[in-house]
């Protein structure tokens, strides 16, 4: 069984994320928290809660930092043109969700969580990775304690996604990525080098909900506002980032990886931009030495994801 934090931006693929963590089988999730991304803190966390509460989800709730990591930046406008105003594809939310947030601050609640349970916690994160670099901040050892690190993040051999050097989730907080990736845990990077050939088709969404009941009929009605904005970019479908990072703690053996110190451009023209030293190259002595090796994915086998998704879902 694998023990998962998930660190979300809900989001509407951050959604079909959290249900896929849900209901896998031999995935038990233990906490949800949030941070910004697609919305403000206070949207992402009511978008958690009512997805919680929506799915019957039990994990507790925890809110993440509003602000980025380092104080000199400012979060910058959000993506409400890919995942709506209420970042849920502007569905219908009510006004009230009986489910309320864990009194903990996201990074406090992982900290508990990981020394209650040391060398078992995965950590997903597929938003910022600022709750993350918190941790690091308050509680360095914490890295030793935690199994595994998951994002969904960067662009190592393809463009960007925000500029023609970054990708959204490390462009919104470089300098908490950068510590992120230079911490001495395991951190596996589920970019855009392959979650841009994992695209669900909007009519698969849509057998899907016809056979998933109403769980996967909100997942349904809440995707179509993002599948209109990636409509003429990959086809009538979406590309479903997070699920692929989710994907990746149950089957890595459905993506090839490469190992190497990773950093992060903080400024800049390339501010953002995740930079890998593969492992099998040898440079002159310089910044990447010291650093632990990570992991970029460098394939996948999309078709095998998508089809996995279905079946649990
Ligand atoms: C990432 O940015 C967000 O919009 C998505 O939820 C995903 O985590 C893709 O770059
Ligand atoms: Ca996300």
């Amino acid at each position: 069984m694998h023990k998962v934090i998930f660190d979300t931006d809900p989001g509407v693929d951050d959604a079909m994320a959290l249900l896929f963590l849900h209901r896998h089988p031999e995935i038990d999730l233990v906490g949800i928290t949030t941070t910004i991304g697609n919305a403000p803190i206070e949207i992402t966390t009511r978008n958690a809660l009512f997805l919680a509460e929506a799915w019957g989800i039990e994990a507790p709730v925890a809110q993440g930092s509003g602000e980025k990591f380092d104080p000199k930046r400012t979060n910058g406008h959000w993506p409400t043109f890919i995942h709506g105003d209420n970042g849920l594809g502007n569905i219908t939310i009510p006004e009230v969700i009986a489910r309320k947030a864990d009194p903990r601050p996201a990074h406090q609640f992982i900290i508990d969580t990981v020394r209650a349970n040391p060398g078992e916690i995965t950590l997903v994160a597929v938003g910022r990775m600022t709750n993350l670099a918190l941790v690091l901040k308050a509680d360095p050892d914490v890295a030793a304690l935690v199994k595994d690190v998951v994002i969904m993040g960067g662009a190592f051999d393809v463009p960007g996604n925000v500029t023609p050097a970054a990708e959204a989730n490390i462009y919104g907080d470089p300098e908490a990525a950068d510590l992120v990736f230079t911490a001495p845990w395991r951190v596996t990077a589920v970019g855009l080098d392959v979650t841009m050939q994992t695209v669900m088709m909007r009519t698969y969404l849509a057998e899907m909900a016809k056979v998933g009941g109403k769980d996967v009929q909100l997942l349904n009605d809440l995707s179509q506002f993002y599948i209109d904005f990636y409509n003429h970019r990959v086809g009538d479908g979406m590309v479903i980032h997070d699920s692929c990072a989710c994907v990746y703690v149950v089957r890595p053996d459905l993506f090839q990886t490469r190992s190497g110190a990773m950093r992060v451009v903080c400024g800049g023209i390339a501010d953002g931009m995740t930079i890998q030293k593969p492992d099998a190259k040898t440079f002159p002595p310089g910044d990447w030495d010291g650093h632990p090796s990570q992991f970029a994915c460098t394939g996948i086998d999309a078709d095998a994801v998508l089809a996995l998704i279905r079946s649990v879902l």
